[in-house]
């Protein structure tokens, strides 16, 4: 039975007392850089897929367009990213194995050299493919072009790859931001296409309060 004199039990550990600064930081609101430049941008584009579904699977709520509005490509590459992006700049880009090739052309359209993938996905469940049984959502890197990696650098050993049930349509795991942030703590970041607000991030599209503005260029 545990004893009801307080000072008979274990003392537990104090927590350690707020810092002034800390509690600034922690009431004040999130503030997008003043000059508007990111220098890690994080986009997870409404991929167009023509009407056709994203797998063979035998409802038609599989497509994205049931679930949020798409842009085709030729759009997407009108967004004015470049305008966001600090010199020295990674973008890290969702795509789904059919739009790597898209992927790549939109990364190029806004400024920056396609590098590697950053992380393999692996969905756990399978969907129907045309080929294989479709399993993994790879998330790319591109530098700007002309740039350097953005310094300083943060972790140098965040893994590529991560296993994780998909939940709802399109959600990606939140270990990937979290990574992210493990590799390039001190940077400016912004999240395209985001669905919902991440601390310290600023946030960019049509289900969410947006950061700032980004122009479409005509
Ligand atoms: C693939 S989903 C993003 C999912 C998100 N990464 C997550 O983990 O939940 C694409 C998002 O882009 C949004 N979107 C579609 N058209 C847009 C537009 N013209 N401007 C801004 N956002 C748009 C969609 O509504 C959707 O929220």
């Amino acid at each position: 039975m545990e004893s009801g004199n307080p000072s008979k039990r274990p003392r537990e550990e104090e927590e350690p007392e707020e810092t002034a600064e800390e509690a600034t930081q922690a009431a004040a609101p999130y503030q997008p850089p003043n000059d508007g430049k990111y220098d890690i941008i994080y986009a997870d584009p409404a991929w167009d897929y023509s009407g056709r579904q994203m797998h063979l699977e035998t409802t038609v709520t599989s497509t994205a367009l049931h679930h949020y509005q798409t842009i085709p490509l030729q759009t997407l590459k009108t967004l004015d990213v470049p305008s966001i992006s600090a010199k020295d700049c990674l973008l890290f880009m969702w795509t789904s194995s059919p739009h790597l090739e898209q992927a790549i052309e939109l990364m190029k359209a806004w400024q920056f050299e396609y590098k590697t993938i950053a992380f393999v996905w692996d969905k756990v469940r399978t969907n129907p493919g045309y080929y294989t049984m479709s399993q993994c959502e790879i998330c790319l890197v591109g530098k700007r072009k002309g740039g350097s990696i953005p310094k300083p650098r943060g972790a140098r050993n965040a893994r590529q790859f991560l296993s994780e049930m998909r939940t709802e349509h399109s959600a990606k795991p939140n270990e990937v931001r979290h990574r992210i942030e493990l590799m390039f703590p001190l940077q400016r970041k912004i999240e395209l296409f985001a669905r919902t607000p991440t601390p310290n991030w600023s946030i960019w599209g049509n289900e969410v309060v947006n950061s700032i503005d980004i122009p479409w260029k005509t």
